[in-house]
């Protein structure tokens, strides 16, 4: 954990600035359509969210925008500041809370409309812990939304310029421990950090969260596309992923409740 807390310190100015994620749209996930295409959220006025995971901020001020009342956590102290940084620019007035997924002590039984976690659960390792804690702040009949990296990308690798299965699939959470490289580039210098995540298939999230209480009403796959709001980040992932989001999607999204 302090591994990949620490590795987030360290390149967080380097992957801002390398994907160049929007704050405008809502979005789900690189290659994925964002909520102004999708549109799962509805009306977001007055709502109390708490983003998970929410690194610079970029999605935390997108839902500000559209009207919720956003806190938004990270266990990163460097993505908190510059998402507090990115809030202070656009006038917005959104909690950043350093503190880790698993552990929402500091946060009321009952306390959330929305839970909301973009790209993140993989980096964790106790989901079950995570999503029990996501139940507790909610109000019943809260919503929590998970979204991040499709498994099927981490079964696939690029050979020839075509797609080949070098991977087991998941059958059981694979620990995975990989370097996140950056190029030097003008004005950034090269840069590498030692990460770990966990690969699971969609049912392990899907039986977590009903385990845990959840209903899990929807599932969406979503069909990759360019045209996502991430103008640079697109760009970016379509040139490491576009072997496998030719035919397969690189995001999937989660939409769960607490009963009433
Ligand atoms: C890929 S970024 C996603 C950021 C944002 N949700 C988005 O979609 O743009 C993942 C973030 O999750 C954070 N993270 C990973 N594991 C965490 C944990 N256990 N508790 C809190 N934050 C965590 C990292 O520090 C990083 O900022």
């Amino acid at each position: 954990m302090t591994r990949v807390r620490n590795s987030w310190n360290k390149i967080s100015e380097h992957y801002i600035r390398n994907y160049a994620i929007s704050t405008e749209i809502i979005h789900y996930g690189p290659l994925c359509p964002g909520e102004d295409k999708l549109k799962l959220l509805g009306n977001l006025k007055g709502l109390r969210l708490l983003e998970l995971g929410c690194g610079a901020g970029q999605n935390s001020i997108a839902l500000a925008r559209a009207g919720a009342s956003v806190t938004a956590l990270d266990f990163a102290e460097v993505q908190l500041e510059k998402g507090r940084s990115l809030a202070m620019e656009h006038k917005l007035d959104i909690k950043f809370v350093a503190c880790d997924i698993s552990d929402l002590s500091q946060f009321a039984d009952r306390s959330f409309d929305i839970a909301f976690s973009s790209c993140t659960i993989s980096f964790v390792k106790d989901i079950e812990k995570a999503f029990s804690e996501a139940y507790r702040v909610l109000v019943p009949g809260g919503r929590l939304i998970v979204t991040d990296m499709h498994p099927l990308q981490y079964i696939l690798d690029e050979v020839d310029g075509g797609v080949s299965f070098n991977h087991t699939y998941p059958y059981t959470p694979i620990e995975m421990r990989w370097s996140w490289d950056f190029e030097a580039r003008k004005g950034q210098k090269k840069l590498s950090a030692g990460f770990k995540h966990y690969v699971r298939s969609l049912s392990d999230y899907h039986n977590a969260l009903v385990d845990t209480g959840f209903g899990v009403e929807r599932i969406l796959e979503p069909k990759s596309t360019l045209a996502t709001p991430h103008k640079g980040f697109s760009q970016e992932i379509w040139r490491e992923y576009r072997y496998i989001a030719k035919n397969l999607p690189i995001t999937y999204i989660m939409l769960c409740r607490k009963p009433k």
